[in-house]
């Protein structure tokens, strides 16, 4: 995958099978020049390794060989802004999200003053890469917390086709696809923060999954739940996978097709197509006490305004969402997405801190 251009890459990109997300707090006493030395060195390491080069003083070249189509996507959170002594620059959004009703954050899971997303077809290469780019940074950071996540395995799906989550559901059907809804919902395009333009913002939020809960429902109410079937994700009111939803429709007894409280009607709300791109991965952390999955949703959503766009969605699921009941964000992290490095000699946020 391309490392230079206007977007960093790992946004647009595919999903590859794996992800991993690190997210680091600056030590005390890094500002602007140590904040713009280890974005040289960050850029320098993303630049070698998603292009199959191995890092300057590479300990393992060989394990760099593969790049597999590895991403390694950066953002800044409101405490490197602050570190650097931008505050000012810092758009309205960057913090953390208001509480929700919904909400059990761990402070393991949350925040973070700098993000790094390694996303790739293959687990070594991703290992890899974050081993070597943590490393590189231990005299500037402290890792906060790290999770990792997983899709279908590349070549097992057709290309395009959406994937599934733990709960059984495909999931990520709708999202914007075609450059102009990019440019209408994940790319910066505003000038209250011109560094940011051709960026954008990431949320993450951990959501823990109840499987055995889950699994007492019937087939019927699971999609009951969601508001799509089950087996080829097309709306209960009928057609395919990409034919809108009829909130209108009710069946033989009077009932609403897709109840009010399912997932789908409170996420779109009154309008059709999509508000956010969510490029989530699922979790497995292992098995817990008494033979329980620890497993969920690493949700990952992009858009060029949190405020606008996250949080509307967030808040009509927060008041009414039956897959609450199975379902609870334990983290939540934003961060602004600097736009792409144009070339060899650039660096990323260079426009912030050039
Ligand atoms: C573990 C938690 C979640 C699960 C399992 C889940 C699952 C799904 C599934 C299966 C769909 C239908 C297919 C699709 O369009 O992708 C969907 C739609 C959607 N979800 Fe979620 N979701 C979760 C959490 C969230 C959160 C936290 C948000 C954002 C605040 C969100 C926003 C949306 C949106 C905007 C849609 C598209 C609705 C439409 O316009 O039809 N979801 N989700």
């Amino acid at each position: 995958v391309p490392f230079h251009g206007p977007h960093q890459a790992g946004v647009e990109t595919p999903p590859q099978a794996h992800a991993t997300f690190v997210a680091f707090d600056l030590d005390a006493g890094v500002g602007e020049a140590g904040l713009r030395r280890l974005m040289r060195l960050w850029t320098s390491d993303a630049e070698r390794l998603t292009q199959g080069v191995p890092a300057l003083a590479d300990t393992e070249p060989a394990l760099a060989e593969r790049p597999a189509r590895l991403t390694v996507t950066l953002g800044l959170g409101v405490g490197a802004l602050a570190a650097a002594d931008r505050s000012d620059q810092a758009p309205a959004w960057l913090g953390p999200l208001p509480a929700f009703g919904v909400d059990r954050l761990e402070p393991r899971w949350t925040g973070g003053d700098l993000l790094l997303q390694f996303c790739g077809d293959d687990a070594l290469t991703v290992s890899h890469a974050v081993r070597t780019m943590v490393r590189n940074a231990r005299s500037y950071t402290s890792v906060r917390w790290v999770q990792h996540g997983f899709r279908e395995a590349a070549g097992t799906t057709p290309p395009g086709a959406t994937g599934r989550n733990l709960m059984g559901q495909l999931d990520g059907t709708i999202n914007p696809r075609s450059a102009a809804e990019f440019d209408a919902l994940v790319w910066v395009s505003d000038d209250a923060s011109a560094w940011l333009r051709g960026g954008t913002s990431i949320v993450v939020r951990r959501i823990r999954m109840d499987l055995d809960a889950w699994d007492l429902l019937s087939f019927r109410d699971k999609e009951q739940a969601m508001g799509r079937r089950l087996t080829d994700g097309a709306p209960l009111t009928g057609g395919d996978e990409f034919t809108d939803i009829d909130p209108e429709s009710v069946g033989p007894s009077d009932l609403e097709v897709i109840p009010r409280w399912a997932h789908v009607r409170r996420a779109r709300g009154d309008r059709p197509g999509p508000h956010v791109l969510r490029r989530s991965y699922s979790y497995d952390a292992g098995i817990g006490a008494e033979g329980v999955a620890d497993a969920g949703l690493v949700f990952v959503a992009f858009q060029a305004d949190p405020a606008a766009q996250f949080v509307p969605v967030q808040r009509r699921l927060d008041e009414l969402d039956l897959l609450n009941r199975w379902t609870t964000p334990i983290g939540s992290a934003v961060f602004a997405v600097p736009p792409g490095v144009a070339g060899e000699g650039h660096w990323f946020a260079e426009a912030l801190l050039g």
